[in-house]
């Protein structure tokens, strides 16, 4: 019965993979301009879900976890993409922007499960001070 469920679930595990993920990359047809330091902070710790330069990771490439990662990246790209900044109107600009800092601040972002294997996008006090300090300014 055992050896049953297990190659049962070994057979489904292989099917899955069969299911087509859309790991996509669009053009950047207008990326956010900001100072250098808050620029380095947002590719480091966002662009893998908010931008049309997604560095798939490895595990993307494997369901059932390739459907979460999708799945994510495109919701953060419905919400707010920064490859596409220059086609946002001046009041979703503003919007985002505050919103940024807010899901910072609240250490909602990045996604705490996307952390552990990315410790590089964790944001240090000085990187959130910079982004802080940044949308304070407005976002210029
Ligand atoms: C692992 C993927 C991932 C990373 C990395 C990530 N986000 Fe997100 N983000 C999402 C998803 C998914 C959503 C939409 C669903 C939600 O709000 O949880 C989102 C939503 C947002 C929103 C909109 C919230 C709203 O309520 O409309 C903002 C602002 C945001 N993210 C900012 C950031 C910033 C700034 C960073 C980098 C410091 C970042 N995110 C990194 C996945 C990510």
């Amino acid at each position: 019965m055992l050896r049953i469920i297990i190659i049962v679930i070994i057979i489904i595990l292989i099917g899955i993979q069969f299911v087509p993920v859309s790991k996509t990359n669009p053009p950047v047809t207008g990326e956010i301009k900001a100072p250098d330091d808050v620029m380095q902070i947002l590719r480091t710790s966002c662009y893998d879900c908010h931008s049309n330069e997604v560095v798939w990771p490895w595990y993307s490439n494997v369901a059932p976890m390739s459907w979460l990662v999708a799945y994510d990246v495109d919701e953060a790209r419905e919400h707010l993409n920064f490859s596409e900044w220059a086609s946002y109107s001046a009041d979703d600009k503003a919007e985002d922007i505050e919103e940024i800092w807010e899901e910072v601040e609240e250490g909602k972002m990045p996604l705490w499960y996307y952390l552990p294997l990315h410790p590089e996008a964790r944001l240090s006090d000085a990187d959130k001070q910079t982004l802080k300090i940044w949308v304070e300014s407005g976002g210029s």
